[in-house]
Formats: structure tokens, C-alpha cells, sequence
């Protein structure tokens, strides 16, 4: 049975027994941080478990796109190496919201396996939670399946309910007791039946998860009883399809040939030659585009932080392993056809991304191949030795050259030596310690200080009026005084101006007292809390210990507060329109505008733009009050706040409430939504494979703009003497006038050519015995040409006749031979002959050829030359 034939096997059986159909939920789970990557059918459906979501259903059945490499459930180093890891698969599920229990559950299952998918009920052993009596009886007395071939498993992975037979989703979350069915491949294969010493053997195959949810765990460890018992179940699609296609290994079976064949062409023709087909590399290869393209096809693009970094990691292991092989040029991303050819029809979004998903694995990849090519040789130099890694070599390789070190560690593992591990996290932490020193910018870089944090006060102030420096900078060091004429960084002990954080622009303005004043271009960070005023000294001197009033220049601040806020209107808004794959990928708010990146494969349409203005200024006509509320991290992901996936925050954080949008930001704000005026967005573009950058403006900012468009318009109007609103109909009237015109003069240039035609007759002349006309025919584009070139044959009754025409850097060409002479001179040898003078090529048949040119001054000298070649002929 092939392996699509199951996946829809499984889903009528479920749905015959009233269970609705669900699609997959993105790998990408939606608003869960808690969570990594989809990593069970259960995940889209963790809030109605816990009772806070209800569907129409309360039986539901599905097929779930699932990653595991990374967070509890990591398969990652396994991949490749056993029969049946991966990091993607498809999980086979059914799924009881408070409906049936344990009885139907595991009745279900069976009739499934033994009368559906035929599997021999003598073959089939069951595990139960130790405490399950329950469970162990439905299958004792309802099933019968005999004793021995039941299982009980109690507390063995060491803590209360660490048990193979009780299933967690993660730390936090449902959860409950379970009852797995095995597989037994009989004798012949290595291996102990579960709960046995020699269970982790190939012999007795996990092939289906039943879980009867009944907790839900918090994050205290404590067990609270779901609302209503529930079933989640989960058969790995690729495991069951091993049984049934009576293969050992997951990557035998149908899904996995197309790819593995699909895998070893690419590598093959990337400088590999003919590598060995059963090489595990090709099965890495083969299980991680499935990872790779689905994670792209959900939104996540390759990065250096949170998933798009699981992301990158599970790429370039593949292309290592490419690598391994022998390939020397990228062929990853060209596995994303085959791929699709496999799982398109089952997973219609990854038909839909094919494109994008292709560019966005052939950017990583090539990038990849330059620092792998590069990191393979020092490493390999490394290894010469035999004696392993030293920590040095590993931290260059991984700093120098972009080499990761977990395939630094890989290669060694291979090699049977080790890594330095401890020096290289040791040169890591020295080296992330110097840079947060360094801090961002050229003028922070290296500022030493080790007084007191500057107290910001600028949420709620624009003006401090004793605000004490606690430490001045000159070209880069500490000073005790500066003067007018400085460049300057000073600190201060509290200040309203806020520095460069979260995409938004440092405050400008002024610092003064009686008798100095700094202006303020900038404010950046020394470190966490220490901020420091870039200016320069206008008047006076500073000293240390002077107090000044600082003066934040309120306009500046009011424009950037404004884009600030909208900006987060915008992002809810456009994850309401084009999906909640929409993740911020990095932003800037200055005083002019806004500019959001954000993951999103195609460009926005004129309705999609429209559509997030409308949704914005609608939140902004509301005119809710901004809300900043400082809370526990853990608070804040309850409340539901938007987080960057990979960020790492505080402990305690600002959770901003503007209309509906919530999200974690240390930001300035609008005090009300209203505040903002006006939003519209001004430019849409991508920036990079993936990710698109949308620019908005708001306020007078936008007033301004839509002003600056109003006037065009009101130029252009007046350039056409109409009113504005009546200038689209004008310039349609005009284009149909111009097309009208068009013709017009086509038919004109016509007439003048035949009437100028009528004159070249008496041009033709006499080349032994041959009449000939070579002549230019003024304003004539090719088919006036044509037409010219027919009449003059008809009228000369037997010549050769050539006939040029030039249009701007243009020339056309034609020539036409009468039947009586087609034998001895041939048209199109001749316009080509023509042509060839003239920058240009063409030919045709013996009567009639057409040609054209690029270098019109060549055009008399080369009708000239017509009358010898058509002598040697004649
Ligand atoms: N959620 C259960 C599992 O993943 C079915 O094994």
C-alpha cells in the first residue's frame, strides 16, 4: 500500500466514525511560544484540549506536518543513521474533545490496523501506564489480545509520570497516560519486546501512540485535571508504511525512493560522479529538504537566532553531507521539485511556495558552499595530525570562516576523534564579551564606564531639569572637561532622552545650563542602562558633575513616537491579512517613517496594501488609550503579547497595548491610538529571498505625502485643462486619439511608399542583361516594403531589385527576385549580402527575403555595391 493510499486510509476510516476532517497546521505553530516547531497532530488543537478553544467538532482527524529537531522532541543527530528518524514527518492522528475515551479509542485503532490495513492481530503487542487498569483491560477483555502481549510501563525515565507511557507535549501543557501498539517483525530481527532490556532493538516497532489527555501541566510541575478526558493519538505515516510495504527502514519505503534517487542525481551532477546509493548521506539528504522546504514553505527563512538558526542547521547538514559525496556545487534547493512532485498534491501550500522556497534553500546553499569549501581545508589541515581538534581551531574556523562547530564536531565524530569543546565555549564567551563591551557603534565602541546607570525618563518626560554627567568622552576617552568646538559623549545620571533600541532612533536635542550647551545629534547605548548623548559642544564647557538641563527635541519625538506606535498596528495588521506567517524580520523608526521587514513570499497586492491601511486607520479612528504595563516574562506570554521568536528577554518586560495590537516593546508610544492622524504607506519591496520591507508614514508626515500626490495630480490636470477627477478619462481619450494617429500615419507612410515606388521604376538599370534596382525607399517600415517590393516586380516584369529603408538607428531591408531569374541570383543570398554591410543579418526565400541593420550611414554605399555582385551572377 503507497503511502498516500494509507494517509487517505486513515482519514476516511476516521471520518466514517464522525470524525472532521482537519487540515494540517503550519510547522510554524501559530502564537505558541512555548513552542519551537509543530511536533505532534495535538498542537493545533492544545487550546481546545485545555478548554479555552471549541470547535464544531468534537471528533477530529488529521494528517500534521511535524518537525522534531529541537525543544523536547529532537530527532536531529539521529537522522540518517537509524531506520526510522527524521526530522519531518507526518504524523496520523484522531482526536476526542471530551467525546469518546480509552474503550473507543483503542477499538478504533485496532479495527483500523487488523481489518483496514490487514495487519495480523497475532503480530501486535500493546504497553499501558502502569496505573492504567483501565486501559489494560479494554485490551485484555474488549480486544482479547492475550496477556503476554500486554505490557505495563510505570515511571522509567525517573520522576513522577517520566514514563515511556505518559505523553507530554512539552514542559507545560496537556498531557496524559498512553497506550502505544508495537510491531513485531519477527525473529529473524535483533531486538526485545517493550518494557525489555533489549527494546531499543529493530524487532518490536512503536507504530501508534494513543493518548488519553487528562492534565494539563503548568509550569510549577502541577497536574490540574483537563475539563473533559480527551484522545490524541499519533501513527507516523512513514513508520506504518514500512510495516505495510514490508520494508525495515522508514527511507525504503515509496515516499523516500523518489527522493533518494531524486537526492543522488543532484549530487551526482554536482562533482560527485556516481556516489554510492546507499550511502546514509543521501537518507540525510533525502529526510531534510522534506525538513527544509516545509519550514520555508511556513514562513521561517534561514538566520542566526530561534528557528530560522534550526533552520539553517538542518540546510547545511544536508549540504555537508552533499559535500561528503563529493559535491562541490549547490544541489540542495533542487530537490524542492522532486519534493514536491511526492507531497504537492497532499500538502497544496508547498506546490504554491515551490518558487520561493527553491530561491530561498539556493541562497543559503551558496552561500554555504563558499564557507564550507573554505572551512574543509583548514580543517582538514587540522586533522592531519590525527589527534583531533584543538578549541583554537575549532573557535577560528567557527569565527573566522562562518564554519559551524557543530559540523566541526560532526566531521570529527566521523573520524573517531574529539573537539575541544570546553576551550572553544570558553574563546565563545570570551569573544561575546568583548563585543557587548564594544557596543554597537564606531563612537560607542570601547567607552569604558563604571559609574552609576543613567535613569531613563523619557516614557513620561521630555525635559529634565537636573540631569548630572557622570562621565564625558573625546575622540573615544574619558574626560574630566571638554569645551565649545567637541565632539562629545555624555552620560547622565537620568535623562528623557531614549536611546537607540528596538528599531527606534535615538532622541536629539539639547542639553544647557547658564553657560554651556551640547546639541544632542543622537543617543546610543554604552551598555544595558548606560546612555550615552552624541553632540557636540556649542557653547561653554562641561565638566563632570555639572548638572544640566537635558532637553529632548519634542517635534523629532512626536513624529518617531507616531510611526513607532503605527508600526505595531501594522504588524497585527498585516498578520490579519496575509497570514500569521508574517514575522518581523527587523524594523527602523525614525522622525520620517517607518520601515518593517517581515517573511512573506510574494509582493503585496494594491488590495492587501489598502486593506492594512483601512485596518490601521480604523484602529487609530477608534482611538483606544495605549496601555504599557511592566510584568513577568511568563505574565506577558499568558496575556498573549507578541514576542520575536529567539529574542531573549527579561525577566520583568513592557507589554504595549495599542488598540488590538499587544506586543513585548520598550519603546515611546501615542498615548492614544488617535494620536497617530493618519497612517499610509508609501513603498513596498523585498529586500531579500522571503522577506518583504513595507514603508509607512503617519501624521503631518502623511499629510505632507498625500499633499505632494494631490499636487501632481492637480499639475497633470491642469496640463490637460480638466479637473483632477476627470484626468483619467482625459488621458484615455488621449492614448485611443494617439493609436487612432497611428494608424492614421501607417496608412499614410503606406501611400507615400507606393506612390515613391511608382518613381523608383525609372531607376532600374541594366547589369548585364539583368535589370536592377537598388534604392532607398524613404519612411517605409517592413510590411510598406513588402508591399513596394511586390508592385515594383510586377511592374519590371524580370529583375532583382533591392530596397532599403531607415528608421532612426534602424534600417530594413528587403529583396525580391523575379521567377525568370531565381536560378542564377537568389533573394535572400542577396539581402543578406546587403545586410551583412550594414551591421546587420537576414535572409529568406529565393523570391523575397527581408533583413535588417543597425548602422544606417553604411546604407548608400552598400545599395552600391549591389550592381557588381549581381554582374558575377548574371
Ligand atoms: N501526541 C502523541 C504523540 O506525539 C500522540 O506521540
Amino acid at each position: 500500500m503507497k503511502a498516500a493510499e494509507i494517509r487517505a486510509t486513515f482519514l476516511k476510516f476516521f471520518e466514517s466514525k464522525g470524525h472532521a476532517i482537519v487540515a494540517s497546521s503550519p510547522v510554524v505553530p501559530g502564537d505558541d511560544p512555548t513552542l519551537l516547531f509543530t511536533n505532534a497532530g495535538m498542537n493545533q488543537f492544545k487550546d481546545v484540549f485545555l478548554g479555552f478553544d471549541k470547535r464544531p467538532y468534537s471528533r477530529a482527524t488529521t494528517s500534521q506536518k511535524c518537525i522534531r529537531a529541537g525543544g523536547k522532541h529532537n530527532d536531529l543527530d539521529n537522522v540518517g543513521y537509524t531506520a526510522r528518524h527524521h526530522t519531518f514527518f507526518e504524523m496520523l492522528g484522531n482526536f476526542s474533545f471530551g467525546d469518546y475515551f480509552k474503550k473507543d479509542a483503542i477499538a478504533y485503532a485496532w479495527e483500523l490496523l487488523t481489518v483496514h490495513f490487514k495487519l495480523p492481530a497475532d503480530k501486535l503487542w500493546a504497553t499501558v501506564y502502569a496505573e492504567d487498569d483501565e486501559a489494560y483491560d479494554i485490551w485484555l477483555k474488549d480486544i482479547g489480545l492475550p496477556a503476554e502481549r500486554i505490557v505495563r510501563i510505570g515511571d522509567n525515565k525517573g520522576g513522577r509520570y517520566m514514563s515511556d507511557n505518559f505523553w507530554m507535549m512539552g514542559d507545560t501543557g496537556p498531557c496524559g497516560p498512553c497506550s502505544e501498539i508495537f510491531y513485531d517483525h519477527g525473529p529473524d530481527v535483533a531486538g526485545g519486546p517493550p518494557g525489555s532490556p533489549e527494546q531499543d532493538g529493530d524487532r518490536y516497532i512503536e507504530i501508534w501512540n494513543n493518548v488519553f489527555m487528562q492534565f494539563n501541566r503548568t509550569e510549577d510541575g502541577v497536574m490540574h485535571k483537563l475539563p473533559k478526558p480527551s484522545v490524541d493519538t499519533g501513527m507516523g505515516l512513514e513508520r506504518l508504511a514500512a510495516v505495510l510495504q514490508h520494508v525495515h527502514s522508514n527511507y525504503e519505503i515509496d515516499l523516500f525512493q523518489a527522493l533518494l534517487a531524486a537526492a543522488k542525481q543532484a549530487v551526482d551532477e554536482a562533482g560527485a560522479g556516481d556516489c554510492d546509493a546507499n550511502s546514509p548521506s543521501l537518507k540525510v539528504i533525502a529526510d531534510h529538504i522534506r525538513a527544509c522546504s516545509f519550514t520555508v514553505c511556513d514562513g521561517v527563512i534561514p538566520g542566526n537566532a530561534g528557528r530560522g538558526y534550526v533552520l539553517r542547521r538542518i540546510a547545511r547538514r544536508a549540504i555537508r553531507h552533499g559535500y561528503k559525496l563529493g559535491a562541490r556545487t549547490p544541489f540542495f534547493h533542487k530537490l524542492v521539485k522532486a519534493l514536491v512532485a511526492q507531497m504537492g498534491e497532499a500538502y497544496p501550500e508547498l506546490r504554491q511556495a515551490e518558487a520561493r522556497v527553491t530561491e530561498v534553500l539556493q541562497q543559503e546553499e551558496t552561500g554555504f558552499f563558499r564557507t564550507i569549501a573554505n572551512g574543509m581545508e583548514i580543517l582538514e589541515a587540522a586533522l592531519a595530525g590525527g589527534q583531533g581538534v584543538d578549541g583554537d581551531t575549532a573557535f577560528k574556523l567557527h569565527d573566522t570562516y562562518g564554519f559551524p562547530v557543530d559540523l566541526t564536531g560532526d566531521v570529527c565524530r566521523e573520524r573517531g576523534v574529539a573537539v575541544d569543546e570546553a576551550r572553544f565555549n570558553e574563546l565563545l564567551e570570551e569573544q561575546r564579551t568583548r563585543a557587548r563591551a564594544a557596543g554597537k557603534f564606531k563612537m560607542a565602541q570601547g567607552l569604558a564606564y563604571s559609574g552609576t546607570p543613567t535613569a531613563f525618563h523619557g516614557y513620561e518626560h521630555l525635559v529634565c531639569e537636573t540631569s548630572k554627567i557622570t562621565a564625558l568622552y573625546v575622540d573615544g576617552s574619558a574626560v574630566d572637561k571638554a569645551q565649545a568646538g567637541d565632539d562629545v559623549v555624555v552620560v547622565l545620571d537620568h535623562t528623557p532622552f531614549y536611546a537607540e533600541s528596538g528599531g527606534q532612533v535615538g532622541d536629539r536635542g539639547e542639553l544647557r545650563n547658564a553657560t554651556s550647551r551640547v546639541s544632542v545629534h543622537d543617543t546610543l547605548k554604552i551598555q544595558a542602562d548606560v546612555f550615552g548623548h552624541h553632540g557636540s559642544v556649542a557653547e561653554g564647557e562641561l565638566k563632570v558633575g555639572d548638572v544640566l538641563v537635558a532637553r529632548v527635541d519634542g517635534e523629532a519625538r512626536a513624529h518617531t513616537t507616531r510611526n513607532h506606535s503605527a508600526t505595531h498596528l501594522m504588524h497585527k495588521a498585516l498578520r490579519e491579512v496575509l497570514g500569521a506567517h508574517v514575522q518581523q524580520k527587523g524594523s527602523l523608526v525614525n522622525a520620517d517613517r517607518t520601515r518593517f521587514d517581515f517573511a512573506h513570499g510574494q509582493a503585496l497586492t494594491a488590495e492587501q496594501i489598502a486593506e492594512v491601511e483601512r485596518l490601521v486607520n480604523a484602529e487609530i479612528l477608534a482611538n483606544a488609550a495605549t496601555d504599557a504595563a511592566v510584568m513577568a516574562l511568563e505574565d506577558a506570554q499568558k496575556s498573549g503579547a507578541m514576542m520575536l521568536f529567539g529574542e531573549k528577554y527579561a525577566d520583568t518586560v513592557r507589554v504595549l497595548t495599542i488598540g488590538s495590537s499587544k506586543e513585548l516593546c520598550g519603546g515611546t508610544h501615542v498615548q492614544r491610538a488617535g494620536d497617530i492622524g493618519l497612517f499610509k504607506i508609501v513603498a513596498e519591496g523585498a529586500v531579500a529571498a522571503g522577506i518583504r520591507r513595507v514603508e509607512a508614514v503617519t501624521g503631518a508626515n502623511a499629510l505632507a505625502y498625500l499633499q505632494t500626490l494631490e499636487d501632481r495630480l492637480a499639475q497633470i490636470a491642469s496640463r490637460l485643462k480638466v479637473a483632477p477627477a476627470d484626468a483619467g478619462h482625459r488621458v484615455d481619450a488621449l492614448l485611443d486619439q494617439i493609436k487612432q494617429l497611428d494608424k492614421e500615419l501607417a496608412a499614410v507612410k503606406g501611400k507615400l511608399a507606393s506612390s515613391q515606388s511608382d518613381a523608383l521604376v525609372g531607376q532600374a538599370m541594366d547589369v548585364s542583361g539583368v535589370r536592377v534596382l537598388a534604392a532607398v525607399l524613404e519612411g517605409a517600415d517592413s510590411k510598406t516594403l513588402r508591399d513596394a517590393l511586390d508592385k515594383l516586380r510586377d511592374k519590371l516584369k524580370s529583375a532583382a531589385i533591392v530596397l532599403a529603408a531607415v528608421d532612426g538607428e534602424k534600417v530594413n531591408l528587403g529583396a525580391a527576385v523575379t521567377a525568370d531569374l531565381t536560378a542564377k541570383i537568389k533573394a535572400g543570398e542577396l539581402v543578406s549580402f546587403v545586410a551583412q554591410q550594414v551591421g546587420g543579418k537576414g535572409g529568406g526565400k529565393p523570391d523575397m527575403a527581408m533583413a535588417g541593420g543597425t548602422q544606417p550611414a553604411g546604407v548608400p554605399a552598400a545599395l552600391a555595391s549591389v550592381k557588381d555582385w549581381i554582374a558575377q551572377r548574371a
